[in-house]
């Protein structure tokens, strides 16, 4: 008979988001006339940039064509999207070549397929609070999950002692859920430690383009040491509106080894046999995104979500509200009012003002009694959402 993978019954009933998609839905049906205010999942609300819709709009074209067709596209990705991204890493002062660079459909899905790189009985660190995934991925692999406590006290940016050593460590930065920023000093501790241990670091770069501290690193390579412990996993889903048209890259250097066996190369053996690449249409799409006027049009984007945060975080001041984030990450996370734990704190928001947000315990344990607000959210929404949230924190609740 055949045998399921009984680490499936290990994971909680359902995937946060999921189960909170599910709440609202419950919610709206039972009272249709209120209109929720989606704080929620970090789901961009503003459309593609123009030389972006220019771009797919062209891709779309060339496939119309004998001459300028696509058909499979190379498993590890276009070499011009490649040779594009690598350029956009080497202008910041990063030394990537192309063939470092490997086109993805999203680092969500790429989180859970680079699994495959390592061992069964590898350790996985999360620092948490931390993005559910990596813990649900590993959790579904049956890997020893080794929880490494953030707080606010450190900023949610802890250094790594020896309860850290594990084979795997994620580190997310900009942060999500947290919005806090891991600093060159920092990072550099960790990639002392990565390679002290023998240890790979899981790089989350997906908020990188909301930094705008000069001095915080958008890459983990800008550290000395990183090409031998790290692997970075990038998405253009915050960064340039793809959440549903869905792409992204990861940088594994070819230097990065472990029991003679090399990274890079399992990882084109990886993608060969299980993928057929990323379509045509939308890498040409992406392509679009690193270009000077993309780059100028992908930041008014993010521009815009920034002042969704300075309107969230002005009514946090208002009111006494201790959080982090906001500033170089499209994430707040605020401590909820009155000792309230962090799903009677959702509860509380949906139905007394039908704001949505995220409760912090679904990032792990250390999360409760935080909450997260995205900056994702339409500007009415987040403007109605700040006055309701102003006046019900006036009031003591
Ligand atoms: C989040 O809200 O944490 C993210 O949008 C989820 C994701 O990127 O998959």
């Amino acid at each position: 008979m055949t045998k399921p993978n009984i680490h499936y019954a290990d994971l909680k009933d359902s995937y946060l988001f999921f189960g909170i998609a599910q709440k609202v839905k419950k919610y709206s049906e039972e009272h249709p006339n209120e209109k929720i205010l989606r704080l929620g999942i970090g789901d961009v609300s503003l459309p593609l940039a123009e030389t972006v819709i220019a771009a797919l709009t062209q891709g779309v074209k060339d496939q119309a064509e004998k001459s300028s067709f696509h058909g499979y596209m190379p498993e590890c990705g276009a070499p011009f999207l490649r040779a594009t991204i690598a350029e956009f890493y080497r202008k910041r002062g990063v030394d990537i070549s192309d063939d470092e660079v490997f086109v993805s459909s999203g680092a969500s899905d790429e989180l859970g397929d680079i699994l495959d790189l390592f061992d069964k009985e590898n350790s996985a660190l999360v620092i948490e609070p931390a993005y559910p995934a990596y813990v649900d991925a590993n959790v579904i692999a049956g890997r020893k999950i080794i929880r490494f406590a953030a707080s606010y006290d450190n900023g949610f940016t802890p250094l790594p002692d020896e309860s850290a050593a594990a084979d795997i460590i994620y580190i997310c930065s900009p942060n999500n859920p947290t919005g806090a920023v891991f600093t060159k000093e920092k990072l550099k501790k960790w990639v002392d430690f990565a390679n002290a241990h023998g240890s790979v670091i899981l790089f989350d770069a997906a908020y990188e383009a909301f930094i705008e501290d000069d001095d915080i690193p958008h890459s983990i390579f800008e550290i000395d040491g990183a090409k031998t412990c790290a692997i970075e996993i990038c998405s253009l889903s915050k960064t340039a509106g793809f959440t549903g048209t869905r792409l992204g890259y990861t940088v594994i250097p070819k230097s990065l080894s472990r029991a003679g066996m090399n990274f890079n190369a399992m990882w084109v053996r990886n993608r060969t046999t299980k993928t057929n690449g990323v379509s045509y249409i939308i890498q040409k799409g992406g392509a679009a995104v690193f270009t000077d006027q993309g780059q100028k049009e992908i930041k008014e984007n993010i521009a815009y979500y920034k002042e969704n945060a300075k309107i969230l975080m002005q009514v946090l001041d208002e009111c006494n509200i201790k959080y982090t984030g906001g500033k170089n990450a499209p994430y707040i996370w605020l401590k909820c009012p009155n000792g309230l734990d962090s799903w009677a704190f959702f509860d509380l928001l949906l139905e007394r003002i039908q704001v949505v947000g995220t409760p912090g315990e679904g990032f792990g344990k250390v999360g409760e009694g935080f909450f997260r607000f995205s900056t994702f959210g339409s500007r009415e929404d987040t403007v109605e959402a700040a006055k309701k949230l102003k006046l019900l924190f006036s009031k003591g609740e």
